[in-house]
């Protein structure tokens, strides 16, 4: 079906029309959020001409060493809304703290957390990598907003989306109707609907992780796994490993192909007690995305990541998210075990 040619402006405009109380405010800060997308493609694009690839030199607050366009993906992030006039406050991976807004910015209701750049360790391989975000209302009394409003509950997100910088640009994100992609269309700078609606199947044949870390997992997970690779044609296995190391890649193709995504918490190893991903802007924004799109999406316990009341900024959470029917099977072998 050719859909009909709409920037994502159109969009974000026609969905506001369904609210006739609305402000306006929420719609700018998803057009803000889709311009700073298109500075960041840009170079992401180019940056192997400009001479920044490679390592930034300094740390972040995960020990992780910053790529130059880590730091630039954030920086850009932030000047690009915070003159917008929607936010009272920000949280980044790449900022050990909140990041209160300039002095002259004018402030706003909501609040972003967001992963400016996701995959960050692929991009001199020139692995797609992507920009994770997640927008709630502000809750504070101040008009300067406080880490609490960031450190809330994913199901009170009122946005989440991702930009995927990979052979084509795409920003997808969803407001809690229904899960929509946009393609960049670089001859005019526009992002166009090209996948509305987004429906993951509700079954799918790749399973995703990265199983080096197989002997930390817990018996339970391991189960699962073996049984997606024994071969029995009547259940569509053995699965195909799909794994690429960035999140929104690996997500972006489950949502389209289907299938099962896992970063399970390493219970062998003291590193990593809670997996790797962090729960504001990877797990929440993702998960949010994946139900919205009629997936499932649960924690190490089969619990909900969006009932997870965050506690601290960059705490991890594991995260088993895709297909319905192939979450199911892994919750069934996470009830046997328990
Ligand atoms: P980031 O680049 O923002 O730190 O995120 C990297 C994450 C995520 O993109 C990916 O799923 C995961 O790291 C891959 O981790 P492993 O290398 O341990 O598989
Ligand atoms: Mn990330
Ligand atoms: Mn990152």
């Amino acid at each position: 079906m050719q859909t009909k040619l709409m920037t994502i402006s159109r969009f974000i405009y026609e969905e506001q029309r369904k609210y006739p109380n609305a402000t306006g405010e929420f719609s700018d800060l998803l057009e803000d959020i889709a311009i700073a997308a298109k500075v960041i493609s840009h170079q992401v694009n180019k940056a192997g001409l400009l001479g920044i690839l490679g390592i930034y030199g300094n740390h972040n607050v995960h020990g992780e060493v910053q790529q130059k366009l880590d730091v630039f993906a954030h920086h850009t992030f932030i000047k690009m809304l915070e003159h917008g006039g929607h936010l009272a406050v920000m949280a980044s991976e790449e900022s050990e703290e909140v990041i209160h807004l300039a002095d002259d910015a004018n402030l706003g209701n909501y609040v972003i957390n967001f992963d400016p750049l996701d995959g960050s360790s692929n991009i001199d391989a020139n692995v797609s990598v992507g920009t994770i975000f997640s927008i709630h209302r502000k809750r504070s009394k101040g008009s300067r907003g406080t880490i609490e409003d960031c450190l809330q509950a994913g199901k009170y997100q009122v946005a989440s989306g991702y930009i995927i910088y990979g052979s084509s640009t795409m920003m997808v994100y969803t407001t809690g109707n229904g899960v929509h992609g946009f393609t960049l269309d670089p001859s005019v700078g526009e992002f166009l609907l090209s996948h509305p609606y987004i429906q993951i199947p509700k079954k799918g044949k790749y399973y995703s992780c990265n199983e080096a870390y197989y002997p930390y997992w817990d018996k339970s997970t391991q189960s699962f796994i073996n049984y997606l690779k024994e071969n029995d044609v009547t259940t569509n296995r053995p699965y195909s490993l799909r794994y690429i190391g960035s999140m929104v890649a690996d997500i972006h193709r489950t949502l389209l192909y289907g299938g099962i995504f896992l970063y399970p918490a390493d219970t062998l190893d003291p590193k990593k007690p809670d997996g790797k991903l962090r729960l504001l802007y990877e797990v929440s924004p993702i998960s949010f995305l994946i139900q919205q799109a009629g997936g499932l999406a649960v924690d190490g316990k089969g619990n909900d990541p969006l009932e997870i009341v965050p506690t601290s900024l960059h705490q991890r959470t594991p995260i088993i998210a895709g297909s319905k029917e192939d979450v199911e099977v892994y919750l069934n072998f996470l009830r046997d075990a328990n």
